[in-house]
């Protein structure tokens, strides 16, 4: 809904290595929010949408770094692709699932620390109390918010 060619031209090219792995495939297997939603599809959404942020943000002053904010954003879920946390009781795995996806961004994609930050904390203030200490960070959280939002007004369009 967000992307256009442009965009996801730049996503591929910034996260190519995440879009191609197995890790990511697996993603797509994994439901999220809405009937036909999935983590790969919402993590594509989600990185997206940090791109416009980040680039609106860029426009008016600011200096975020792109390939951060889509990097962190395509992985900031990949967490649920772990089979334990995708199990374990919703509020758990609210808690559980970054700390898996820093773990699998750090060893399977190299994140660096700004990336690593932004998975960490993606469900403040929901399911952890510290905030982004990265601009980088605030737009991942705020991106996989609004896609969430839309996610969840599209299942609520299904239901009635
Ligand atoms: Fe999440
Ligand atoms: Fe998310």
């Amino acid at each position: 809904m967000y992307m256009d060619e442009a965009l996801e031209k730049d996503i591929m090219d910034f996260g190519t290595d995440i879009i191609a792995s197995e890790r990511f495939a697996k993603a797509i297997d994994v439901p999220h929010h809405s009937k036909d939603g999935n983590i790969a599809a919402h993590s594509l959404e989600t990185a997206g949408i940090a791109l416009r942020l980040t680039r609106w943000l860029n426009r008016h002053g600011a200096s975020i770094d792109e390939v951060t904010t889509v990097r962190a954003g395509l992985l900031h879920d990949i967490g649920m692709t772990e089979d334990e946390v995708f199990l374990s009781p919703s509020r758990e795995k609210g808690h559980t699932h970054p700390l898996e996806g820093a773990r699998i961004a750090r060893e399977e994609f190299g994140a660096d620390d700004a990336q690593l930050d932004a998975i960490l904390h993606h469900m403040w203030p929901v399911c952890c109390l510290t905030p982004p200490h990265t601009s980088e960070g605030w737009v991942v959280t705020a991106a996989d918010k609004l896609c969430s939002l839309n996610e969840v007004r599209s299942k609520i369009r299904q239901l009635l």
